[in-house]
């Protein structure tokens, strides 16, 4: 048996036979498209059925995603799951990735702080996200936040003035835009923090009737 090719540039084996999201995130872990894998624990990359209807795009992994190598564990991950559950959404039948698949941190004493991903590497990691879609083919995508959607629509998204919204690209993805949920997280006033945890959930029962359609 010849070794896996693996290309001098990257140290990612070839893509060209990867058939299943399984090969995908198999070759994803060397991946050296921009810096962010140098501090990096792991790639963290999508998880869910091959087959998923809907896919379910964050920003990128969070301290937890990093140490676990499974995206939305941490903090933003519950409120996620909890109000998918509320909206009747069943996550093992979704398939849930982030446009940006290594955390990006700056230490601060023992504590790794979140810090945002540049265009720069949105798009050198677009090269992952595209190959999800291109193997899952959903009906549906969710961009939750302004990485996503400038991951999936190609440029910089007002995210507040397009809630709720269904774009659909050149390709014929329909895009459904939304707030991340770390947003809900970091709202303090506990009035403001249930109203936008409501307007979430009728954000994602939305997706849920877009699902079904
Ligand atoms: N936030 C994200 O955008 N993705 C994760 O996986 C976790 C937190
Ligand atoms: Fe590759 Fe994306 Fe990681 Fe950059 S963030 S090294 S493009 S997997």
């Amino acid at each position: 048996m010849p070794a896996r090719r693996v290309s001098v540039a990257h140290a990612e084996p070839m893509l060209d036979d990867a058939t299943s999201i399984t090969e995908l995130r198999e070759a994803a872990k060397g991946c050296r498209r921009c810096p962010l894998w140098r501090e990096a624990t792991q790639t963290v990359f999508g998880e869910g059925p091959d087959d998923a209807r809907v896919v379910f795009v964050g920003e990128q992994p969070g301290d937890q995603e990093d140490l676990t190598g499974k995206p939305f564990v941490g903090p933003a991950g519950k409120v996620f799951d909890i109000i998918l559950d509320d909206a009747g959404i069943d996550r093992q039948k979704v398939y849930v990735t982030n446009a940006v698949k290594h955390f990006k941190f700056e230490p601060r004493g023992k504590r790794r702080i979140h810090s945002k991903p540049n265009a720069g590497e949105i798009q050198a990691c677009r090269w992952w996200i595209d190959k999800e879609f291109e193997l899952i083919r959903p009906d549906l995508a969710v961009a939750l936040g302004a990485t996503a959607a400038q991951s999936l629509l190609g440029k910089a998204t007002p995210v507040m003035k397009m809630r709720g919204q269904v774009i659909e690209r050149e390709d014929g993805l329909r895009v459904f835009v939304t707030i991340h949920p770390s947003f809900i997280l970091r709202i303090r006033e506990p009035a403001d923090k249930e109203a936008e945890r409501e307007r979430f959930l009728r954000d994602m029962r939305k997706v849920k009737r877009l699902m079904a359609a």
